[in-house]
């Protein structure tokens, strides 16, 4: 089935290479671009009537599996309560209560969500099982629903558990019983959560397992998780809320993509990262929505371009690259977030003539159309 996406009003490629006001998808992929006149015979024919085209978001930072409600949290943290790792804890206790099908039901009722507001490249972690038993089952789950899996062990430290005796776990028996399902492990280094030689162990036994790297860093205060991430050379450290001049020389000489995560800084009443020091020296930026029911409730990367664009002095060409190729450098990918002949069919069509509109109609719901790997979701 080839399917030919016409009168394309502005067309983001992400590939200075590859431009034109149509596309081609046959199959799972984008098999031509170019003008319309030049496309080659296909099966179906879809005028976009002047509309803006881009890759689907590709959202590289979500915890989908878990179960149960912190709206009280919420709610308290909004009149003044501070925001801390331990919640984590109130998620771990629901999810352990809850079964595969209810688990299963959260994610993909979530992916939904996500993709139905142009998200079409998932990534979800682990990280509310905490035990060997609630891991392997979360990390079965994250693989089976989404596009790529996290094992996240390090979240935080169970409640009654020694650190270090939790540490030996998670790189041990844990690492050996989740690595066959994901392809990231990735650790929660922060003051309250794995401090910096507890996570390098974690990440150091999951690289000799060949997993790829990822780490939670600086959410809460400069550290040593954004040193740690480079010197690991993790795919990416997300947050990074709170950097240091250092942190910043570090990630614009290195490959680890500063993943920032808006919507969690807001709903957890935390300053926005420096998007503008990052992008001005040269690191890559990566927006996602950190979808989970504690510091970041929503699926919606258009609110996280919004914002970053209205708030964090992005302009809207570096959020809306950010939040597609961006995303897939930090997943180490370069077959989404692009569209070019060869990428995977992944398209999201505005209710706009421009991505402009994505920060000047803020709040106004804007996707009119998808394809996810070549079918059309919406
Ligand atoms: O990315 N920072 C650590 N983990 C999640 C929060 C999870 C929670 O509060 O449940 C995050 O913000």
């Amino acid at each position: 089935m080839s399917t030919l996406i016409t009168n394309i009003g502005e067309l983001t490629t992400n590939d200075p290479e590859v431009s034109g006001t149509a596309l081609v998808l046959e199959g799972d992929r984008v098999v031509w671009v170019g003008s319309a006149k030049e496309a080659p015979p296909v099966d179906e024919s879809v005028d976009v009537e002047g509309r803006a085209v881009l890759p689907g978001w590709v959202d590289s930072h979500t915890h989908l599996v878990f179960a149960g409600d912190r709206t009280a949290e919420f709610g308290a943290r909004m009149a003044g309560k501070p925001y801390t790792a331990g919640g984590i804890a109130v998620t771990v206790g629901a999810t352990r209560a809850a079964s595969d099908a209810e688990l299963a039901a959260v994610i993909k009722r979530h992916v939904a969500e996500a993709v139905s507001q142009g998200t079409t490249y998932v990534e979800t972690k682990t990280g509310y099982g905490l035990s060997v038993a609630d891991e392997l089952r979360s990390a079965k789950l994250a693989a089976e629903h989404a596009d790529e899996a996290t094992f996240l062990g390090a979240h935080l430290v169970p409640a009654g558990t020694n650190a270090d005796d939790y540490v030996d776990l998670v790189r041990g028996e844990m690492l050996d019983a989740v690595a066959p399902h994901v392809r990231w492990a990735d650790v929660f280094c922060e003051t309250g959560a794995f401090d910096e030689d507890q996570s390098r162990a974690v990440l150091t036994a999951a690289a000799a397992k060949g997993l790829g790297l990822r780490v939670h860093g600086n959410q809460l205060g400069e550290g040593p998780g954004v040193r740690l991430a480079v010197e690991v050379d993790a795919a990416s450290v997300d947050h990074c809320t709170y950097l240091s001049a250092k942190d910043i020389d570090l990630l614009a000489s290195s490959d680890t993509v500063a993943t920032l995560l808006p919507a969690c800084d807001l709903s957890t009443r935390q300053p926005l990262p420096d998007a503008r020091g990052l992008l001005d020296a040269g690191a890559t930026v990566a927006l996602a929505s950190n979808c989970n029911p504690g510091s970041s409730y929503t699926s919606s990367m258009a609110f996280c371009v919004t914002t970053a664009v209205l708030q964090m002095r992005m302009s809207v060409e570096e959020a809306v690259r950010a939040a597609t190729v961006g995303g897939a450098r930090a997943l180490r990918r370069d077959d989404v977030g692009v569209l070019r002949p060869g990428a995977r069919a992944d398209v999201h069509v505005l209710d706009a003539p421009s991505t402009t509109h994505l920060a000047y109609r803020p709040g106004v719901p804007l996707t009119h159309a998808v394809w996810r790997a070549g079918t059309r979701v919406r």
